[in-house]
């Protein structure tokens, strides 16, 4: 598949001496979500701005379908379009308005602008509400219907800097399912920095994840799942409590703990736990059970911990 965004070797140092970005290698191709996790000040929003031309790297390349931005700035203009972190809007136009602005300034005009500003409207289900003003939408709602502007623009690149923060389930399922629909179109690709790891494991096909501008990992939210050794922990009620005991397995546990009838054993590694299940279910049958593998956001706590040690 098509290269869209190609970062080498990125390093950006501030005026004052402070390194956001170390080195860092990223590639985004059609098709894919693309997602950058990292605390607080990681270095997400220097790469973004970079990557939008607002400032220049210390050190590195950044390419666009194989061009350098720096030696052609159209090149981010005509292929990305970006929904920044902060919501940007102006109160005294009404929705339709607003999408109609925003349209125009990315060029468009007559049948096309009509038929974008329509399909906007549905896109973030604010058909109702088209002749209210902005102030009156919620964040959730301005959310959905800023983000269906920058889908309108039809860039092959979207860059969303936390795209559901302050928002409500309801509006980030919304928002989340429409960002999904995005990637059956096979020639688009979206770059999301987020906090929220159930929307990174969710929606993103490749995941790094960055600590003090360095990339410490990188890989599919199933990948990274595995990358830390991170015990496994079963929970269950049995059929028939006796039997239990004379289950060969529990001797390969770390712990175990048993109380009123609700049995609880950690294994150290997810192959153990699979077979102590299966000895138990053999023996003694299940009422219950529970199975808590390593999860994604568990391993990446673990990695940003980690990370920040060394
Ligand atoms: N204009 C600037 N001048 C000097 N240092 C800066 C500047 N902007 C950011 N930094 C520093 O660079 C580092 C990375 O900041 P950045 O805003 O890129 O992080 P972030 O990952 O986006 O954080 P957050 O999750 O809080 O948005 C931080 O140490 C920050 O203090
Ligand atoms: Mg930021």
């Amino acid at each position: 598949m098509t290269e869209i965004l190609k970062i080498e070797n990125l390093t950006k140092i501030y005026p004052n001496g402070v390194k956001a970005n170390d080195n860092l290698n990223i590639s985004v191709r059609e098709g894919e979500i693309v997602g950058i996790i990292g605390p607080n000040g990681a270095g997400k929003t220097t790469l973004i701005r970079q990557v939008l031309g607002l400032l220049r790297p210390t050190n590195g390349e950044i390419k666009v379908f194989e061009e350098e931005i720096s030696k052609s700035p159209h090149i981010v203009r005509e292929n990305i379009n970006y929904c920044p972190q902060n919501i940007l809007y102006f109160p005294s136009l009404t929705v339709k308005e607003t999408i109609e602005f925003a349209l125009k300034f990315k060029g468009l005009k007559n049948e096309l602008l009509s038929q974008k500003v329509e399909e906007v409207l549905k896109g973030s289900e604010l058909e109702n509400f088209k002749n209210h003003a902005g102030y009156m939408l919620s964040s959730g709602m301005m959310r959905l219907l800023l983000l269906n502007i920058a889908i309108a623009r039809d860039t092959p690149l979207l860059i969303l800097d936390e795209p559901t923060a302050m928002v409500d389930v309801i509006s980030k399922t919304r928002i989340w399912e429409r960002l999904s629909q995005l990637r059956s179109m096979k020639n688009k690709a979206v770059l999301i920095a987020s906090h929220d790891m159930n929307e990174v494991k969710s929606l993103c096909d490749k995941v790094y994840i960055i600590v003090r501008g360095k990339i410490i990992a990188e890989g599919s939210p199933e990948e990274i799942s595995t990358l830390m050794k991170m015990p496994v922990e079963i929970t269950f009620i049995p059929f028939d409590e006796e039997k239990v005991e004379k289950v060969f397995e529990y001797e390969k546990s770390l712990g175990f703990k048993k109380e009123y009838n609700v049995f609880n054993v950690i294994f150290d590694e997810l192959n153990k736990g699979i077979n102590f299940i299966k000895e138990v279910n053999e023996l003694a049958g299940f009422k219950y059970l529970e199975l808590e593998a390593p999860s994604f956001e568990k391993t990446v706590v673990k990695l940003l911990e980690e990370g920040e040690k060394k």
